[in-house]
């Protein structure tokens, strides 16, 4: 289904099978599993090699060390989750790479799982350095790619290692894969893309990415703070990415030469000092001391408008600050107005899946993905390192 040789044409049994996986998960203030879905949606992989009498490796990073060993990004809370999803133990070998990750590995029987410390404890994984890749690749006879969501960085252990061993796509990759190119290609018209988040200069390249194939871009959050500001509206004191009305002019008229129609908040939800109601104007009469918090409900009746009737959604980003529930309303309301809507909604990106969890609203999407950046690069068409070197089918 990805066009790559997936796992189940591997031989594994009694294999040692490197697996990269994305355990990078949010931890809480005690340093435990904040939110386990990236490792429970690495199970079915997980399962299948287990069936199958793998003697299985696993490697991921967690957050950025950026080349140190640091406790506070140990993965041994993950093992512990692991463990318990797994019912069976799952050792953390704390040196990556070395005579004791050989020993213990060469140690597992069929069946059995080996976790190896966070790759990032190692400058030789973001540097992609071929002696580390190297050494890692000892470790296994076989490697299966699961980490969706890591696999546009271009590390030893999503590059290096494919290219020194067999190689093969895990399950979770091939699902990512077939449901995120469902909006690639010739997606199911009317097409709706919905945007929020704050970035601005990462997410241009994004936004562009859409006008031509998008039917309708609707932008919310601080994103749409610098086209309402190069309209002439005035965000109050929002923080704005200054110097960015040239390029929002030069976006406005490809959108408009591309046929796909933006829409941009009219009315926000805002925060002024001293106040402890949120007030809600229109996007022409912000006053001057107030931070834009949220999209107003006007502007949730619009972009719910266009999002009903659209065969295919895409979205990613916050519509306001949805972490504070005084702001979750408009993401909330416009999300949750697509729960049990005909059409194909994806949801992508950062903190998005699990955004969409915290509000309730899961049952807007056929599927969340796993992936930040990764499902984000995926979605605008680029090549993706850790994909790109996996063999064809
Ligand atoms: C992610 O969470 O997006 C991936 O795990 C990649 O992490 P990175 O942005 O630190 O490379």
């Amino acid at each position: 289904m990805t066009g790559k040789k997936g796992i189940q044409s591997a031989p594994l049994r009694g294999r040692r099978v490197l697996v990269r996986v994305d355990f990078n998960v949010p931890l809480d203030a005690h340093g435990q599993v904040a939110d386990d879905r990236r490792i429970v949606e690495a199970m079915p992989t997980l399962d299948h090699l287990r069936t199958a009498g793998a003697k299985t490796i696993l490697m991921s990073h967690l957050g950025r060390p950026e080349g140190h060993r640091d406790p506070r990004f140990s993965l041994k809370p993950v093992a512990r989750r692991l463990s318990s999803l797994l019912g069976q133990p799952v050792p953390v070998a704390g040196d990556l790479v070395g005579v004791e990750a050989l020993q213990l590995t060469a140690r597992l029987e069929n069946g059995q799982f080996l976790l190896l410390e966070n790759l990032r404890f190692h400058p030789g994984e973001e540097a992609n350095d071929p002696g580390f890749a190297a050494q890692l690749a000892r470790l296994g006879e076989l490697f299966v790619e699961d980490a969706f969501g890591t696999v546009h960085r271009a590390h030893a252990s999503t590059v290096g290692v494919p290219k020194r061993l067999p190689s093969f796509a895990g399950l979770l990759v091939e699902r990512e894969v077939r449901e995120l190119s469902r909006l690639l290609g010739a997606p199911e018209r009317p097409y709706a893309v919905l945007v929020g988040g704050a970035k601005v200069r990462d997410k241009l390249p994004l936004l562009r990415s859409f006008l031509g194939r998008a039917d309708h871009l609707l932008i919310g959050g601080a994103l749409a703070n610098p086209f309402l500001l190069a309209r002439g509206a005035r965000p109050g004191a929002s923080p704005v990415d200054g110097g960015l009305d040239e390029e929002v002019h030069a976006f406005d008229r490809a959108a408009a030469d591309a046929g796909t129609e933006v829409l941009l908040p009219t009315d926000v939800v805002v925060e002024r000092p001293g106040r402890s109601e949120a007030e809600t104007y229109p996007v022409d009469g912000i006053p001057d001391d107030a931070v834009v918090q949220d999209v107003g409900p006007a502007t949730r009746a619009a972009f719910v408008a266009a999002l009903r009737p659209a065969r295919t959604v895409f979205w990613n980003g916050p519509l306001g600050r949805a972490e504070d529930p005084r702001f979750a309303d408009g993401t909330r309301t416009v999300l949750g107005s697509l729960v049990g809507a005909p059409g194909y909604r994806v949801g992508a990106g950062g903190d998005s899946a699990r955004l969409a969890r915290d509000l309730g609203v899961t049952g807007a999407f056929q599927f969340l993905s796993t992936g930040g950046g990764a499902a984000l690069e995926f979605v605008q068409g680029l090549e993706l390192p850790g994909l790109a070197v996996l063999p064809d089918a």
